[in-house]
């Protein structure tokens, strides 16, 4: 099978595929497998295509329905990665709302002069509220997590769960009753904007808002706003246009940024390209492919 792959993707079970080209997705009508990571793929530069392998469980950006239209199967890499997105998400938690970044730079800068009882104070994280925005695998990763800080954990999604890891809330009484909100949901139609200017204004004043998701399912425009304003905090892994970050963010204090890393251990993306693999393998078999796309 003749696969084509957008980068050379982390750990030894790459090596499996054998032949790989590595290369940009410009036209090629040999091409039987793409493996991508959430870039968008035109189907009609790829006539003999079969599978696009997405490293990654979000797949918004390949153009999935168009590509299942052609008889592509395209699958993702569910699972592997909840567990370091709720550690990063945690990160940033706690970073965020501990003025970690702030405090590193401060002393870095040499403005550490003074006693350490002199002020510089945060907000308690211990015993406030965390919002959880989509309660999926992530999100119970993230919730299971908050036992340790005695959190009192809300959360609200589309199908109430059966976790009982958190209290359901309608979307708007979450941000209102937040004082750590998170975001944990797919990027959908439904989804996209979800979290506008209103329901930003929703949130408590120095509460803090994370997002490890995805850059769009808050309006970004709104949000800078908000920073800028200094009313709120936020620490932000996803931007609506990675790898560009709004300007106004770098110098605010208030915001703590990372360049999606959200999977971003070795351990959890070479374990990607382990699923990735085995499901270009599976194709080439001819057998059932192990995380096939809304299939
Ligand atoms: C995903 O898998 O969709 C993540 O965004 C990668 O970190």
């Amino acid at each position: 099978m003749k696969v084509l792959a957008t980068r050379r993707y982390p750990g030894p079970a790459f090596e499996e595929l054998g032949e790989v080209e590595v290369a940009p997705l410009a036209a090629r009508g040999d091409v039987e497998a793409l493996i991508v990571a959430n870039e968008p793929v035109d189907a009609a530069l790829f006539p003999s295509l079969r599978l696009v392998a997405n490293f990654g469980v979000g797949y918004d950006r390949i153009g999935v329905e168009e590509l299942r239209r052609r008889g592509v199967a395209v699958t993702n890499t569910p699972g592997v990665l909840d567990a370091a997105t709720a550690d990063l998400t945690w990160a940033l938690i706690l970073a965020a709302r501990r003025r970690v970044v702030e405090g590193d730079q401060r002393v870095r800068a040499g403005e550490w002069t003074g006693s350490w009882a002199d002020g510089f104070l945060a907000e308690e994280l211990t015993g406030s509220t965390l919002g959880i925005v989509g309660l999926g695998r992530i999100g119970q990763a993230v919730a299971r997590r908050a036992a340790g800080f005695d959190l009192r954990v809300l959360y609200t999604q589309r199908r109430r769960s059966e976790a009982g890891l958190a209290e359901y809330r309608e979307l708007d009484e979450l941000l209102a009753a937040s004082d750590v909100l998170t975001i944990h949901a797919p990027l959908t139609p439904e989804t996209r904007g979800l979290i506008d200017s209103r329901r930003l204004r929703l949130l408590r004043d120095g509460a803090c808002l994370v997002n490890t998701a995805r850059g769009e399912i808050v309006d970004e425009e709104a949000l800078v706003a908000e920073l800028v304003a200094g009313r709120i905090r936020a620490g932000l892994d996803v931007f609506a246009h990675e790898p560009q970050v709004p300007e106004p963010l770098l110098s605010l204090p208030n915001v703590v940024l990372t360049p999606h890393l959200g999977s971003g251990t070795r351990q959890t993306r070479e374990s990607m390209t382990r699923i990735v693999v085995d499901n270009v393998l599976a194709m080439e078999r001819g057998d059932e492919l192990l995380t096939p796309v809304g299939a």
